[in-house]
């Protein structure tokens, strides 16, 4: 047990408790609606008033099956439990396939590092695989073993997007042997490759897809997020649910319902705004690495070698008041960079980009460092 706070997580205490400072907060990567889309008020009766059903509110699941079918996933309402986010039903799952002897987590890498701490703590061990290497790895040294392997698509934070071969092959796997799949969807709102996504079978047991309102619909506040998966295993993290937690907020989950029936398009035009730009900012540089891959809502942005430091996000908040994370908030990064939220207002984000074009120039003079992490 570390016992630390996550590298964002501290950056915003430190920022908290030192106010006299000007920031430039550029931490989440959450899109930032520009007018807050007009949701109710007043919760209807009783949802403050009692607890909702373990599983979900009939008209969340519902909502959460009508959206889904329109992003093509053929979807039963059997097949969906609500959770607090996508953090929450991660551990739900990850604690529920230790609980079926599952020991090994192969983790497409770079893989968030609370993410990685979470699979830890729930008697996972995270191995870090490349997606190229990932059936060899499978195949390989793992053939044999019960190994959940967990991937996300589009990727936090290299915005890549698994190609429907690899998925063919991990679900094959799934059929064929000890293999557990868990698909971490947070960003599929914000796919914009001109090829179909990947298609995963929803509803096969093995199959476990993730999603949440954080980043999808930018409201991270509400912690709602659902697991997608066969009837029975809904059915067990249900159980397990309810015993953690006994069922998600009602009040929130209406207010979720709401917002999945108001839409996401002016967040999914922002974030494609924020994406133009910063290839047009990048193209500015001497270096050919891109920052933006098919989706997600970030770019990740290569620091120069000149600028190279394992400390770099610490000296862009200690030196130049640019507070937001990097390689250090993942397992498994080779090199060092940070990460660009696109969801912002575009001055805010041409503003992040003048101070980080300026650090990179700068930064290798030598500067204080800090006491934090
Ligand atoms: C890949 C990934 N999965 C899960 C989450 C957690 O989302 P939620 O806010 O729904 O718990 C995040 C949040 O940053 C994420 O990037």
């Amino acid at each position: 047990v570390t016992g630390r706070l996550s590298p964002l997580q501290q950056r915003l205490n430190w920022v908290e408790t030192h106010p006299g400072r000007e920031w430039v907060l550029a931490l989440e990567n959450v899109p930032q609606w520009d007018t807050w889309p007009v949701l109710p008020t007043a919760p209807p009766d009783p949802l403050v008033w009692t607890y909702s059903n373990s599983r979900g509110t009939h008209e969340l699941i519902t909502r959460v099956c009508e959206r889904e079918r329109a992003t093509g996933r053929i979807v039963e309402s059997a097949s969906v439990l609500i959770t607090h986010g996508a953090m929450f039903a991660l551990g739900v799952i990850f604690r529920h396939l230790n609980a079926l002897g599952f020991r090994t987590l192969l983790c497409q890498a770079p893989v968030l590092g609370s993410i990685h701490e979470l699979a830890s703590a729930s008697g996972l061990r995270p191995t870090l695989t490349s997606v190229e290497d990932m059936i060899q790895v499978l195949d390989g040294p793992l053939e044999g073993a019960t190994v959940a392997v967990y991937v996300n698509t589009p990727h936090n934070p290299t915005g890549s997007v698994l190609d429907q071969a690899l998925v063919d092959a991990l679900v094959t796997r799934v059929g064929q042997r000890n293999v557990a799949l868990v698909v971490d969807s947070v960003y599929d709102g914000f796919n914009f490759s001109p090829d179909a996504a990947p298609r995963f079978p929803v509803g096969t047991p093995g199959v476990f897809l993730v999603n949440s309102m954080s980043k999808n619909y930018g409201a991270p506040g509400l912690r709602v997020g659902w697991i997608l998966a066969d009837p029975r295993s809904v059915a067990e993290l249900t159980a397990r649910l309810e015993y953690e937690t006994i069922a998600v907020s009602g009040v929130s989950q209406h207010l979720a319902a709401e917002l999945i029936r108001h839409g996401n398009g002016p967040l999914v035009d922002r974030v494609s705004g924020g994406r133009r730009l910063i290839v047009d900012w990048w193209a500015g540089f001497d270096d050919d690495r891109p920052v933006v891959a098919e989706g997600g809502t970030q770019a990740w942005v290569p620091v120069p070698d000149s600028a190279a430091d394992s400390d770099f996000t610490d000296l862009l908040m200690h030196a130049f008041g640019l507070v937001l994370v990097g390689s250090e908030s993942y397992a498994g990064v080779t090199g060092s960079y940070v990460r660009v939220p696109l969801g912002c207002p575009v001055d805010h984000l041409r503003h992040v980009l003048d101070v980080l074009e300026k650090s990179f120039a700068r930064a290798a003079v030598s500067v204080g460092r800090s006491d934090i992490r």
